[in-house]
């Protein structure tokens, strides 16, 4: 089977009623980054931070994956389909996909404050004075700006494995991930939907991108179909 590798940003989200971060009206606009997701946020201001991942965490009881995510699942019956998404929600894994890798977090799950591999689920609110097994403060498993992304090396691997590459709902402006595209290789077919595409320069070095500029929950439903159609090769 080829291996087909994901990248999804909150576009793939968008439409199960989940706001984007840098579209109008998105979460940037109504949260300044520097208050909610920094490590210096959370020292300077937990209980901030953790009303934001609350509220968030709350909105996602209520939501619901949405065509987009379920046309990634219809396409591992032809495919060995890798998502690798930006977002910290479980859409893509209640929709159904086998292989999820989360690069900046999960937002049902904290870690210790100290210990970064003490994770637990956490369905609900999450409170300053709640803690890890080891006595340190639980905080959002959510990987801030200016942390590490613990998860590049898998992401950039699976990039390197890819006999195609598609690029879902991101605005491509948040590095590492919008680099992973060039760990992929040379002129594998590369495709990106998006309503509003913004091609990075990683993108614009690659001729045989093919671009989908519409939401995810009809562009990947087409696209799923006309792969679907064609004989697997080999
Ligand atoms: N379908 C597909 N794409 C859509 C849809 C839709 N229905 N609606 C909007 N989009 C696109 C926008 O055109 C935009 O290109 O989704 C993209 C959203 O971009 P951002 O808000 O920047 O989100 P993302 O690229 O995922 O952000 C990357 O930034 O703040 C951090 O950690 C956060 O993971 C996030 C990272």
């Amino acid at each position: 089977m080829k291996k087909l590798v994901v990248l999804t940003g909150a576009g793939i989200s968008a439409e199960s009623g989940i706001s984007t971060f840098r579209d109008a009206g998105g979460l940037w606009e109504q949260h300044r980054i520097e208050d909610v997701a920094t490590p210096e946020a959370w020292a300077r201001n937990p209980e901030l931070v953790l009303r934001f991942y609350n509220q968030r965490r709350k909105q996602l009881q209520e939501v619901q994956p949405n065509p987009g995510h379920r046309a990634l699942v219809e396409l591992e019956k032809q495919f060995e389909v890798h998502i690798i998404t930006q977002n910290v929600d479980d859409l893509h894994e209640r929709a159904g996909s086998s292989r999820v890798l989360h690069l900046h977090g999960e937002l049902l799950k904290v870690r210790s404050e100290r210990y970064e591999d003490l994770v637990y689920e956490w369905p609900g609110d999450l409170q300053l004075g709640e803690r890890c097994a080891r006595g340190f403060q639980l905080r959002p498993h959510i990987v801030w700006f200016g942390e590490a992304v613990p998860m590049l090396l898998p992401a950039a691997e699976l990039a390197a494995e890819a006999d195609l590459f598609l690029i879902v709902g991101t605005s491509l402006q948040v590095y590492p991930a919008a680099g992973l595209m060039s760990y992929a290789r040379r002129n594998i077919p590369m495709f990106y939907v998006d309503p509003n595409p913004q091609l990075n320069w990683e993108l614009r070095q690659m001729p045989q991108l093919r671009v989908v500029a519409e939401p995810a929950g009809t562009g990947l439903p087409k696209l799923a179909a006309e792969w679907l159609q064609q004989k697997p090769e080999g």
